[in-house]
């Protein structure tokens, strides 16, 4: 679905037609309005901007046309079966060409007085790895002049991969306004090699439309796509509000130099609202398929969520059939090599309903013994975004993480009735069902 199907068919949206600056009044506007999508239609003296498509996951379920229960597995499968997309010759995101290009003419928000500048923040990076091939990825990107931008390049992630080992400029598309599911192929993480553009193909179809001034192809159905150069020039990145709501540090990094830009007619630019609900639902989901691919190897997995108390990235419950006694601590670590940014992940049996936090709570009361449930592991690579991970410039940042296993706990060599009879004794009872109106009668 592209974002213009989506203006004309999402119910919800609250339209403001008043003038509205992209300095910080927008921003202000987009988070009293958190959780619901919004169309500013004159922004800057008459950009469009549209926020919180993606807040979601019910909202992403209806927009791809599958269940909330089935999103997880439809993501899942098409990282397992991508398939390439179609190239066609000529697209509307190359209807007009500016020229020059210049980056202040386009509604780039300023969220906070305190932010380093303006900053592109759905903005999804096309990039060709000699090796890998082609890789997609969202970068945030802080304008520092008309043509000059600083990305945020996290280390390890396929830009960083394809850029440090390149000793010349490495071409570079923004897709802005990009379709529903190139957004979400974008924020996973799949095994080098494998194309998200491919993924995104299989999600829901696309096409995609060569650059004029890169040697790269793009979504042709995006609405403003920027083409340059990811120079070897460092310089400060930031400060910045991310996914934590806190301040993310100032470091160097890589300047993008732009060459081209081209956009839609009447275009829509995108805007994630910084550690708002699109930015953590569009982060968190999509790797939700790679922690239940990951727990999948060592046993039954069910179901897999990160938490929203977690910012949707930091912190995991799974779900798990348990048929080993080890089955708890080998999903712990698991799930942390799925997602290496986890802090924290929590295992639970298939009766709890891993999308009720109480349900969650009570298997950890109920269940765990902390001496004997709890795993500590110290200094894994991590979340840069942790504000108390320890950082290194140039390197992963690390943490100190938490397994609790929250399973049904029984011995290892333990007869099936033995383990039943335990199992009998965790679970939660439930009262005889009754129909109430047989009861209440209604006062005469
Ligand atoms: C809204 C949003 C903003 C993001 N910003 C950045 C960023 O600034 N830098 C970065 O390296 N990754 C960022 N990411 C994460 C990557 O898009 C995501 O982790 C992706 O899976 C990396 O894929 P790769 O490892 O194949 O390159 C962001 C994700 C989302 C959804």
């Amino acid at each position: 679905m592209t974002i213009r199907q989506f203006l004309d068919q999402d119910k919800e949206l609250v339209r403001i037609d008043a003038p509205v600056s992209s300095q910080l009044e927008a921003a202000g506007i987009l988070a009293a309005l958190d959780g619901k999508p919004v169309l500013l239609t004159n922004v800057d003296g008459g950009w469009r901007v549209l926020s919180g498509l993606c807040a979601s996951r019910e909202r992403i379920a209806r927009c791809l046309g599958v269940s909330s229960t089935d999103l997880l597995l439809v993501l899942a499968q098409a990282m397992d079966t991508p398939a390439p997309p179609p190239l066609v010759p000529s697209a509307p995101c190359q209807e007009v060409v500016m020229e020059p290009p210049d980056l202040r003419e386009l509604p780039i928000l300023k969220h906070l007085e305190g932010d380093g500048g303006p900053y592109i923040t759905a903005g999804v990076a096309i990039i060709e790895d000699p090796e890998y091939g082609r890789n997609a990825c969202f970068h945030r990107l802080m304008v520092i002049g008309p043509r000059e931008m600083v990305a945020r390049v996290v280390e390890g992630r396929g830009t960083h991969t394809a850029w440090s080992r390149t000793r010349a400029d490495l071409p570079i598309a923004i897709a802005i306004g990009a379709p529903l599911s190139v957004l979400l192929a974008a924020a996973m993480s799949p095994p080098k090699g494998v194309d998200e553009l491919a993924i995104a193909h299989t999600i829901s179809p696309i096409e995609l439309v060569p650059c004029r001034t890169v040697p790269l192809a793009v979504p042709a159905q995006a609405e403003i796509v920027i083409e340059g150069r990811l120079t070897h020039r460092l310089a400060p990145e930031g400060p910045f509000i991310d996914l934590t709501e806190t301040w993310d540090i100032v470091r160097d990094q890589p300047v993008l130099e732009v060459d081209c830009i081209t956009h839609r007619r009447d275009a829509i630019y995108h805007a994630v609202l910084p550690g708002k609900s699109e930015h953590k639902t569009l982060m968190g989901l999509p790797r939700e398929p790679g922690i239940l691919r990951a727990v999948a190897q060592v046993c039954e997995v069910l179901d897999a969520k990160l938490t929203q108390g977690g910012m949707s990235w930091l912190h995991a419950v799974v779900k798990i059939r348990k048929r080993h006694p080890e089955d708890g601590p080998r999903a712990i670590r698991a799930a942390m090599e799925g997602h290496p940014s986890l802090k924290m992940v929590i295992v639970v049996d298939e009766d709890i309903d891993i999308q009720d936090w109480r349900q969650v709570e009570w298997a950890v009361a109920t269940r765990v013994q902390a001496g004997r449930d709890v795993y500590i592991y110290t200094g894994l690579p991590s979340s840069s975004l942790d504000p108390s991970a320890r950082q290194v410039p140039g390197q992963r940042a690390t943490s100190d993480k938490v397994g609790v296993d929250a399973t049904i706990p029984w011995p290892a060599e333990a007869s099936e009735e033995a383990i039943a009879a335990v199992k009998q004794r965790f679970r939660r009872v439930s009262y005889p069902k009754v129909n109430l109106s047989q009861y209440l009668k209604p006062t005469p």
